[in-house]
């Protein structure tokens, strides 16, 4: 077969491909980040990109989905657009690569309980007169510092490096202990420094937290964009890429896991030190980015009853998942509580002590699957909301994900106002933002109760008609502009149409019967939580005035609500500072009652009645 160079601009990056490959397939081997929001199914139509040289006609799909004057000047989607040619290919606007990822949050009191100590050992050297073994006599001085003979032990991979170590440190050494096991030695007095690193794999970004596992203290944090997304935005599109692809599974896992050594390498440079300092890492992520991680096929989570592979903590070898840190090093994987109430709701419960509260709380964290949990010391209860990709962006025709070049928030002030991340011309809106229009909409009475966009004579709030020239008719729908063509990045006008709305309420309306039967399990009305705490990326820029306009959350929360960040990172670090923490994190996926919103008895009803907006 024949094989095309593609030259990406800017950067002029050239790959060679066999014909017939996809732009985006050109893309993944080239390792050019992109966001591919629909997984690359040819559905979101957000995947533009420009051909300057090779141009050939549309696909029909592509003719549907983009304006013709964007035809004309050479824009194709990257998912559909196979190579025939040569090509020149101008991607998007780079800065709209740039994420904003979340890796603030609310720390908490705690006691430090490394899982790993190091203790600094005089071995004595041997002799004519004391012949023992060098693994004998290194146990010998252990058994000085008070560990006990009979359960000591070491890897082979310790054993290995034993007798270069011993010989080359003068017989003063530092043993690196887990447990009763000799997880590693090092030369000389090493008791000073123990590094980890605690890591939150969400399904769109990868944070990493280097920390000094005596002290505590955090050296460094890294973040990327999750590398899968190129293989799909949501959970729901990874467990079909995982279990419908070829080699589907191996491609994520290796995704991710080469994310991680990279994150684990910037890290260690930010603060001149190395990986092989680092005996443990953390882990926290939903139940998919859990299980492929780890190399286990998934679809039991995809299938009704939608159970997870394993819930229980596991600690592995760092090398049997080539992640690069001492050769000895291990990886903490929290538990999970569902198919869909992973290790990082768990994180986040254990970081925000809702099981110790004498007070009942309202966890949130939005999302594609929003998780909810709800509770206290006496009991929690907890259920995963789909909510379907509206809050990310997707699904929106002037969506996009909360990064530079976004709308985020707007404002119906004398004349309509709106922030953009990063400053500069706007490239569409992200989810906060939608919630910001329609909500401000919906008092406007724009918008009634159940959605529809009005006509101006039907508006009876003279405070509307400052927005009259905002409301047009797009594709034969209603519509509220919020920018117009000539002062976006991108030159097309920037809006909400009524399809955007219903969109959203099909969203909110999940989470939001989600925490009613949830109440409902509990046994309690909204106004009996004290606080409600949002957790993650979108909960932590979204006004929350907005979100109880549109029903999201209660309204008689609207002063209780609390964000708390990225709970799950902080759960994260917990579990990797401290054994008992990690601990208690089985034991808090173990007492949480897990609520199947789909088989609820009024689920339907509740849902449609949620997808309605609340105006006060
Ligand atoms: S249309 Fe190409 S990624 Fe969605």
């Amino acid at each position: 077969m024949n094989e095309h160079n593609v030259v990406f601009q800017p950067g002029n990056v050239v790959v060679a491909v066999q014909e017939g490959s996809t732009l985006k397939e050109t893309m993944n081997d080239a390792g050019l980040a992109f966001d591919f929001l629909c997984g690359g199914r040819g559905t979101c139509g957000k995947c533009r990109v420009r051909i300057t040289r090779g141009l050939t006609s549309p696909l029909t799909k592509e003719e549907e989905m983009l304006e013709a004057n964007e035809l004309n000047e050479g824009f194709r989607l990257a998912c559909l657009t196979t190579v025939q040619h040569d090509l020149i290919v101008e991607l998007p606007n780079q800065k709209s690569l740039q994420h904003n990822i979340l890796i603030a949050s609310e720390e908490r009191v705690f006691q430090l309980e490394p899982h790993f100590h190091k203790v600094f050992l005089e071995v004595d050297k041997p002799s004519r007169e004391a012949q023992s073994s060098d693994w004998l006599r290194l146990k010998e001085s252990l058994i000085q510092k008070g560990y006990q003979d009979r359960a000591l032990g070491a890897s082979i991979s310790v054993l290995r490096q034993m007798p270069d170590v011993l010989r080359g440190a003068n017989h003063q050494i530092t043993a690196v202990m887990y447990e009763s096991n000799v997880a590693g030695i090092e030369l000389r007095d090493s008791t000073q420094t123990m590094l980890g690193m605690a890591f939150d794999i969400g399904t769109t970004t990868i944070v990493g937290y280097l920390l000094d596992l005596y002290s505590g203290e955090e050296l460094s944090v890294v973040s990327t964009l999750n590398p899968q997304t190129s293989y799909g935005a949501d959970v729901i599109s990874r467990l079909t890429f995982a279990g419908h692809e070829e080699n589907g599974l191996t491609k994520l896992q290796d995704a991710v896991i080469e994310a991680i050594n990279q994150l684990i390498s910037q890290a260690v440079e930010k603060v001149s030190l190395t990986k092989s300092q680092i005996y443990g890492i953390s882990i926290a992520g939903n139940t998919c980015m859990h299980h492929i991680l780890l190399g286990i096929n998934p679809q039991s989570i995809a299938v009704s009853p939608y159970v997870p592979a394993l819930s229980e903590t596991l600690v592995l070898d760092a090398s049997e998942l080539q992640i690069n840190i001492n050769p000895a090093g291990k990886v903490f994987m929290l538990p999970n509580i569902a198919g869909f109430v992973g290790a990082d709701t768990v994180a986040v419960l254990l970081s925000t002590e809702l099981d110790r509260s004498e007070d009942i709380k309202l966890v949130i964290d939005i999302g594609t699957n929003g998780e909810i949990a709800l509770g206290s010391r006496e009991k929690i209860v907890a259920c995963s909301a789909a909510a379907g990709p509206a809050f990310e962006g997707a699904q929106i025709s002037s969506g996009m994900r909360g990064a530079v070049g976004a709308i985020d928030h707007v404002y119906y002030r004398d004349t309509l106002e709106y922030s953009v991340i990063g400053g500069g011309e706007p490239l569409g809106i992200c989810g906060s933002a939608l919630l910001d229009t329609v909500a401000g909409l919906v008092e406007l009475g724009i918008i009634n109760k159940r959605g529809k966009i009005l006509d101006l004579e039907q508006v009876t709030n003279p405070a509307a008609q400052r927005f009259k020239e905002n409301l047009i008719q797009f594709e034969g729908q209603g519509a509220f502009l919020l920018a117009d063509s000539s002062i976006t990045g991108h030159g097309r006008a920037i809006m909400i149409t009524q399809s955007d709305i219903r969109e959203l309420q099909m969203a909110k309306g999940a989470m939001a019967a989600g925490v009613r039967i949830l109440l409902e399990t509990y046994g309690i009305q909204a106004q009996d939580i004290k606080e409600v705490l949002l957790a993650g990326a979108f909960g932590n820029y979204l006004t929350p005035h907005s979100a109880c306009v549109i029903g999201l959350i209660p309204f008689e929360l609207e002063n209780r609500i609390k964000m708390i960040g990225n709970a799950a990172g902080t759960g994260s670090k917990l579990a990797l500072l401290s054994s008992s923490e990690f601990r208690r994190a089985e034991a808090i996926a173990q007492g949480v009652k897990f609520v199947e919103l789909g088989s609820y008895p009024k689920f339907n009803k509740i849902f449609g009645e949620c997808t309605y907006f609340t105006i006060n």
